[in-house]
């Protein structure tokens, strides 16, 4: 019997043709459901069949995606759409828009997060603030927000002193000329500071910390490394069970698990313990220890067990140390590249050094510049363009400009955002004093750079705090100059963060202060 004249044969076939007709259905239905973003702007040099796909994911590999996501943007304008297959993103750079359509859409739940990304953040370890939402997401972030107030993190000032005394006297034991990676040591002065603040361990490199292992940055950050690595490849499509296969990545990614865990859990368990028996005398552990922020949130959400506290520690480590370290990096760049700021910077760090003998909490006050030179910073090197996009649930009117059917998926580009001339005037300059009391400060978008909407970001305070504390410090001990120059800012890396690939090596001099008795 010949193949046509098999029964099995036509079944396959038409099975085939089924299959066929009911693709062509489904494409035909999406493309016709969408059709009326077509007459949004788009960039060139996506095929038929995937769309912009092929660019999109070319740059994910080259650790290129938000750079794409500006040029696009600075190409097309401030809302776009891209396409992969016949599915459409639409990307916005409008800072205002952004935050309106953030802030509007979660609020009246015409636009939530996508499921894809909160199931990425969620399997680093288990649920935590960036991956829920809902009430889920609310008992968590409320007993965190109080932990977080400006007035709170302020008390914490005498703990950033120390740890950024201690980056001082690494740059100063360094070889006189020899360049120093600067990024490393920010990424340092970070993590000790979170560990500090959430685990009791003390900032202080050889003071142990008896509640648990100490801490060991090298080794803490690569595991962090690892498991934000897997983040972004779950994000963009990888299977969640692939973690379970006997493969390389696989076993690295349960390796940090397991070497982060160790160090927490012995911590987290003593928490538990204070938490079940507060009438039991716990003098033996570290003031630290008892004042640490895991001690406190444990006493007061019970709805916490061990695995929750675990990993919302670990996404606490991840988002407190490489955002504000590269920050840093940045600002350090770009006050090398522009002397007037950085003159202007240093008097105002020398007067108010004079005035209160060294750094404090009232002197803090008198440093505004300072700190807006890092929100300038995070203006133009946004280094995180926050990590989840929205979904449309429901055809959404987007401001009267156009209306998202549902479905559709919408992010946006905070590096555009920050370099739109409509809000920023010659954006590609670092001015500190637009975000200063002045007319323009009153009309500038919020520091986009933190987020928009629910889930701006917790640590904005403490991270602002930490910034202007390193930077006036480092301009009070030392000039310096970029061994790179400029191409450590234009060889970045734009995945999950932005950063400098080279580490943003630098030549540190000390400077040769009028009286010694000026530094304290
Ligand atoms: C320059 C420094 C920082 C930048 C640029 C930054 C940026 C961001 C952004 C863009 C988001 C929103 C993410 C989203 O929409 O999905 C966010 C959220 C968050 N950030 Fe930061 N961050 C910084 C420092 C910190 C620090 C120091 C901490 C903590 C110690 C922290 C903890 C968090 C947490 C826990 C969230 C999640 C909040 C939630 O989902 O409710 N961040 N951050």
């Amino acid at each position: 019997m010949s193949i046509l004249e098999s029964r099995f044969f036509y079944e396959f076939l038409g099975a085939v043709s089924a299959v066929g007709v009911i693709a062509i259905l489904v494409w035909g239905k999406q493309r016709y459901l969408y059709n009326g973003l077509r007459s949004l702007p788009s960039p060139q040099g996506g095929n038929w069949l995937f769309g912009n796909g092929p660019q999109i994911l070319a740059a994910v590999k080259a650790k290129k995606y938000f750079k794409l996501l500006f040029d696009w943007a600075k190409e097309l304008g401030p809302i776009y759409v891209y396409w992969v297959g016949n599915r459409p993103v639409v990307i916005l750079s409008d800072p205002k828009l952004i935050e309106n359509t953030i802030i509007n859409g979660m609020k009246n739940g015409s636009l939530i997060r996508t499921e894809r990304s909160s199931k990425a953040w969620n399997d680093i370890s288990g649920p935590i603030l960036l991956g829920t939402s809902g009430t889920e997401w609310q008992w968590r972030r409320k007993a965190w927000n109080l932990e977080f107030t400006p007035n709170a993190v302020g008390k914490y000032l005498p703990i950033i002193d120390r740890a950024c005394d201690r980056i001082i006297e690494k740059i100063k034991a360094a070889p006189s000329g020899s360049p120093v990676k600067a990024d490393p040591l920010f990424v340092e002065l970070t993590m000790r500071i979170i560990s500090c603040l959430l685990l009791g361990v003390p900032v202080e490199k050889n003071s142990s910390s008896h509640e648990g292992p100490p801490l060991d940055v090298p080794r803490v950050y690569q595991a962090m490394s690892v498991l934000g690595y897997r983040f972004l490849k779950v994000a963009i499509g990888e299977k969640m069970w692939l973690k379970y296969l006997p493969t390389k990545s696989a076993r690295e990614y349960w390796e940090a698990r397991k070497y982060i865990e160790e160090f927490l859990t012995p911590r987290i368990d003593l928490a538990l313990q204070m938490r079940d028996n507060p009438d039991k005398d716990w003098s033996e552990v570290s003031p630290l220890f008892r004042e640490s922020m895991l001690v406190k949130i444990a006493a007061k959400e019970t709805k916490y067990d061990r695995a929750g506290l675990i990993a919302e520690s670990i996404e606490l480590l991840i988002a407190g140390t490489d955002t504000t370290a590269h920050s840093l990096s940045f600002a350090l760049s770009e006050l090398s590249l522009n002397p007037k700021v950085a003159e202007k910077a240093r008097n105002i760090v020398d007067r108010t050094w004079e005035k209160y003998g060294g750094i404090t909490s009232e002197s803090f006050k008198e440093l505004s510049y300072i700190g807006a030179i890092f929100k300038e910073t995070l203006r133009l090197y946004p280094v995180a363009n926050g990590s989840t996009s929205l979904e449309a649930k429901q055809n959404t009117p987007i401001e009267d400009i156009f209306v998202a059917p549902r479905g559709t998926s919408i992010y946006w580009s905070v590096l555009a955002a920050g370099r739109d001339e409509r809000y920023y005037h010659n954006p590609e300059e670092l001015i500190p004093d637009r975000w200063l009391r002045t007319e323009e400060s009153q009309t500038l978008p919020l520091t986009i750079g933190f987020g928009s909407g629910l889930h701006r970001c917790l640590g904005e305070h403490l991270s602002l705090l930490e910034g202007t504390m390193m930077l006036a410090m480092l301009l009070r001990y030392f000039d310096w100059e970029l061994v790179n120059s400029g191409s450590s800012l234009e060889n970045l890396q734009h995945n999950l963060l932005v950063f400098p690939v080279d580490g943003m090596p630098v030549k540190f001099k000390q400077r040769e202060l009028l009286a010694p008795n000026r530094v304290s």
